[in-house]
């Protein structure tokens, strides 16, 4: 027997709140564009929605946890609240006993199944509890619509989806499921049809998007460096850009892209995740700290300018003061542009769950506040490093102050400029004048076009 609710009206409005990474994000424009396809209306900043879908993220226990106090806020006044969809990371991991923890969920659907919305929403408003975990053959992307007639500047694009890496303590693998490239030929058509409506930069996503692999129009076996450079030819597109990428999918032909592909933009995230041998042993991260410093060393020699971004865990079961030491060696030898540093949390159904040794929270915080720290110094360094440079600032969006706008440099800094006649989308020429640790500020070399 499904489980059973009341009925409901069909909804008119909806609103898509997304969590978790880029891909999120990019799931969430998809749901999106279908929910208006299917002739529902987006509910504007503030307004009551009949529909909520919450894209959620069960990366850290913190973030899975979220989505249940987001439930309980979707309350209203007088006690009645939307259909409320549970989709993304969580909706995967949890699946029914999402339903069994809250009464108030509707429609259950995981990150491989929101091409069936429709059908599920249709299921909740007779009544029914609407669950669809599957990772169905059929990929959802040859069910979505068309992108929409709209793209932001900056256009996230899903190339690869899934990782087969089995990092220890990392959920994705069973959320997302095995690694997939999607084909080559639906790529470009979407990244045709975002360069049509207005985007100008697009970012190839993926859990290790440069594992990416497929074939070209000719059956021709390609790699992601062979997408870049499909890309690189495509007219109207001035940036791209790719994320996230695995030490081990670094080919000798993508670290030459970075040489010779001149919209290939001077920046790159390759997390690390610890400095200490030891530990990423215990990660099964399947490289050390040398081979990831010599592959860094390797892009450096044919991108000097490359901006290098990572991520970092500290507090893994086990982990000694000397592997975190290690870790804030490695941090300073490498000088990042900018990384993100998590306290570990033990995720359910994860080999590193069953680990002993587990760093207590005041180490864990201590540790925290220290690698974030080091992050931060050789983040302003690497901004201030950047002022007197004259380059391109791509401007996606307006600023706090009137008449100020924001751009994104080639390596990826928010720089801030305030330039009449300039506008977002467009592409300015700038000084870059002054940085602090999470921006800069630039002024234009050539007044832009009014
Ligand atoms: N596929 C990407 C992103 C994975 S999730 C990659 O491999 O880089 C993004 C980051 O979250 C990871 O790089 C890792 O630093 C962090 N992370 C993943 N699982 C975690 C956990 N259980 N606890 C704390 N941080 C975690
Ligand atoms: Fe998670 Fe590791 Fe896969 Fe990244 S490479 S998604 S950290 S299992
Ligand atoms: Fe979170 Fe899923 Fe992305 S767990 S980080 S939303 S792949």
């Amino acid at each position: 027997m499904p489980a059973t609710t009341s009925p409901k009206p069909a909804p008119q409005t909806f609103r898509v709140k997304s969590f978790g990474c880029q891909m999120n994000v990019y799931d969430g424009e998809r749901m999106t564009e279908m929910l208006s396809a299917q002739g529902l209306t987006q509910a504007g900043e503030g307004v009551d929605a009949d529909l909520v879908v919450l894209n959620t993220c069960h990366i850290r226990e913190k973030a899975a946890e979220k989505v249940y106090s987001d439930i309980g806020r979707l309350r209203r006044d007088d006690g009645s609240r939307p259909m409320i969809a549970v989709a993304g990371c969580v909706a995967q991991a949890e699946g029914p006993e999402i339903t069994r923890r809250t009464k108030s969920v509707d429609i259950v659907v995981g990150p491989q199944a929101y091409h069936r919305l429709p059908e599920l929403i249709a299921k909740a408003a007779a009544g029914e509890v609407a669950l669809d975990t599957d990772m169905p053959a059929i990929s959802k992307f040859d069910a979505l619509p068309a992108r929409g007639r709209s793209a932001r500047v900056s256009a996230f694009l899903t190339a690869q989806e899934g990782c087969d890496k089995f990092c220890t303590y990392c959920v994705v693998p069973y959320t997302r499921g095995a690694e997939v490239s999607r084909p080559w030929g639906q790529i470009m058509d979407e990244a045709r049809a975002l360069v049509d409506a207005g985007a100008r930069e697009i970012t190839l996503l993926g859990q290790n998007v440069n594992a990416w692999a497929s074939e070209d129009e000719a059956g021709r076996r390609q790699g992601l460096d062979g997408l870049v450079r499909a890309l690189d030819r495509l007219p109207g597109l001035a940036r791209i850009r790719y994320t996230t990428s695995h030490p081990n999918d670094m080919t000798d032909g993508l670290i030459a892209a970075h040489g010779d592909v001149e919209k290939l933009m001077p920046f790159l995230h390759l997390p690390v995740q610890s400095g200490s041998d030891r530990i990423l042993k215990a990660m099964n991260r399947s490289h050390d700290s040398a081979s990831y410093l010599r592959l860094l060393e390797r892009v450096r020699a044919v991108r000097p300018d490359i901006a290098l971004s990572g991520d970092f865990i500290v507090g893994f079961p086990g982990e000694t003061d000397a592997d975190f030491e290690a870790t804030l060696n490695l941090i300073r030898a490498v000088g990042y542009a900018q990384a993100y540093s998590f306290k570990y949390s033990a995720r359910p159904g994860t080999p590193a769950a069953e680990m002993d040794s587990a760093v207590t929270p005041a180490v864990m915080d201590e540790r925290l506040q220290r690698v974030q720290a080091q992050i931060n110094v050789g983040q302003l360094a690497f901004n201030q490093a950047s002022v007197g440079r004259v380059t391109d600032i791509l401007l996606e969006r307006d600023g706090r102050h009137a008449g100020q706008l924001v751009g994104k440099s080639p390596w990826l800094q928010s720089v801030h400029v305030e330039e009449a006649g300039a506008a977002i989308g467009d592409m300015l020429r700038v000084e870059l004048l002054s940085a602090g640790p999470n921006s800069l500020a630039g002024a234009a070399t050539v007044a832009a076009a009014a």
